[in-house]
């Protein structure tokens, strides 16, 4: 049973009626008809890189890793996502060679033995005929502030101090309706060989991605970990180069994308991740407006970007006042370089309004997350797919991320393609206690 709804988007800076759904076909508002998905089901070319469709596994840390190397349940945990139409997977959070990059003994690590273990990922989401980048990462000050005093944390090199732009230090995994504390001083602000120590462990881990057979990096510039700890005025208080106003605070992330680029070769794509929200503080903002957006992304694309995963809670949501258009319209605007949308696509209703890190806490203690009874269907409104059709038609981005309906649904992508929606499962958290 396929349906539609009214969308109440509002579009006042949006483009004419003509350009919107010309190569959809999409039935906004007369609920008769079927959906038209055949242009998330084209190819897209982005350097050396084809993929033969617009659906993406976003990248999703699984915590089952085992001293930085992947546990075997990985490979084929991506391949049946690559079977089930994913065009691309981005694989989980993966530290790079730096001892103070991993959030915890669980992560997964891109040199040495972990590096071995992606590259049996790459091979199995190859042999399903996929294709697959590594999300290449450093915690940061998410990494414990203490690392030597907490054995809960099992942090790896608990010797080492964990390190941010600014040595400042916020807890994550807040309940979003609460006000976040001020970060707290616990490290002294890296030192500029300490920033150019990262530098390089970046470009490693992008050379190394390249020569195990990836078809691609995401840089994880996102969600409060370093690269996002630099963008950030409240956690970057550094008065040097790297710090005070925004062409300052960029240059980290520019430095990091541009040391990637040398490193690997012509059309080897860059795809950068960056989000507003932080898992410090949902409502944090790096930019308030479009032109501090121009600021901000501007120089990425100048240093090799080639791609940019906009990492929105709610794809749906307007970015700015005054236009409907989300961060991946913005972005694609700004740079005219490909984007990728993300957030929430498919989520039911209840997932996304409770406190999501409660039940996460809950099912990681052993208990059981309510099961949401709310269910809003993956044609249905708000959290559909006509709307995202209607901003791909309007050119808002090109590729469409997925996160936890892929969790729940390894062919999430062929299903859509085939309108099976109501054999679509409902994610829950439970699905996060298994790797399948
Ligand atoms: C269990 C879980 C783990 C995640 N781990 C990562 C990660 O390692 N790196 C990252 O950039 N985002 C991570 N995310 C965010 C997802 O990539 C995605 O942006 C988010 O889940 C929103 O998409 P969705 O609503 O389709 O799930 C994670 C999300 C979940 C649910």
């Amino acid at each position: 049973m396929l349906q539609t709804a009214t969308i109440a988007v509002t579009d006042d800076t949006g483009p004419t009626e003509p350009e919107r759904g010309q190569t959809t076909g999409a039935t906004a508002g007369n609920g008769a008809q079927p959906l038209d998905v055949s242009p998330l089901f084209t190819p897209l070319t982005i350097g050396r890189l084809t993929l033969q469709n617009r659906f993406v596994m976003a990248p999703m840390g699984r915590g089952s890793a085992s001293d930085g190397v992947l546990s075997p349940g990985y490979a084929p945990y991506y391949a049946r996502r690559a079977e089930g139409g994913a065009g691309l997977v981005i694989g989980e959070a993966t530290a790079i060679d730096h001892p103070t990059a991993m959030h915890m003994r669980t992560s997964s690590t891109i040199y040495g033995a972990g590096a071995e273990a992606w590259a049996k990922v790459a091979d199995a989401v190859h042999a399903k005929g996929g294709a697959f980048m590594p999300q290449i990462w450093h915690a940061a000050l998410m990494r414990s502030p203490y690392p030597a005093d907490d054995p809960k944390l099992e942090m790896a090199n608990r010797d080492r101090k964990s390190m941010g732009p600014s040595g400042l230090y916020m807890p994550g995994l807040i309940d979003p309706s609460l006000t976040p504390p001020e970060p707290v001083q616990v490290e002294e602000p890296m030192t500029v060989a300490e920033i150019d120590d990262c530098i390089k462990s970046y470009a490693r881990a992008a050379a190394t991605a390249m020569a195990i057979g990836c078809d691609g990096i995401n840089i994880h510039g996102a969600h409060g970990y370093l690269i996002d700890e630099f963008l950030w005025s409240r956690f970057n208080r550094r008065t040097d180069a790297y710090g005070g106003s925004l062409v300052n605070r960029v240059r980290f992330a520019a430095e990091v994308v541009a040391a990637c680029r040398a490193a690997t070769a012509p059309g080897f794509p860059i795809m950068l991740r960056l989000s507003q929200w932080k898992q410090q503080d949902y409502r944090a903002r790096i930019a308030e407006s479009a032109d501090e957006l121009a600021e901000i992304v501007e120089p990425l694309a100048a240093a090799g970007a080639d791609l940019f995963d906009c990492s929105t809670r709610r794809f749906w949501e307007a970015e700015f006042a005054g236009s409907d258009l989300s961060l991946s319209g913005w972005i694609k605007r700004l740079t005219r370089k490909p984007t990728m949308m993300v957030g929430s696509l498919g989520i039911a209703k209840e997932v996304l309004e409770k406190d999501a890190m409660a039940a996460l806490r809950a099912v990681a203690a052993g208990g059981k997350a309510a099961a949401p009874t709310d269910v809003a269907t993956i044609d249905g409104p708000p959290h559909m797919l006509e709307e995202a059709l209607r901003r791909f038609a309007r050119g808002d981005f090109d590729l469409l991320g997925v996160g936890r309906m892929m969790i729940a649904n390894p062919d999430f992508a062929n299903r859509v393609r085939d309108g099976d929606y109501a054999a679509l499962q409902v994610y829950r958290t439970e699905h996060l206690m298994k790797l399948e």
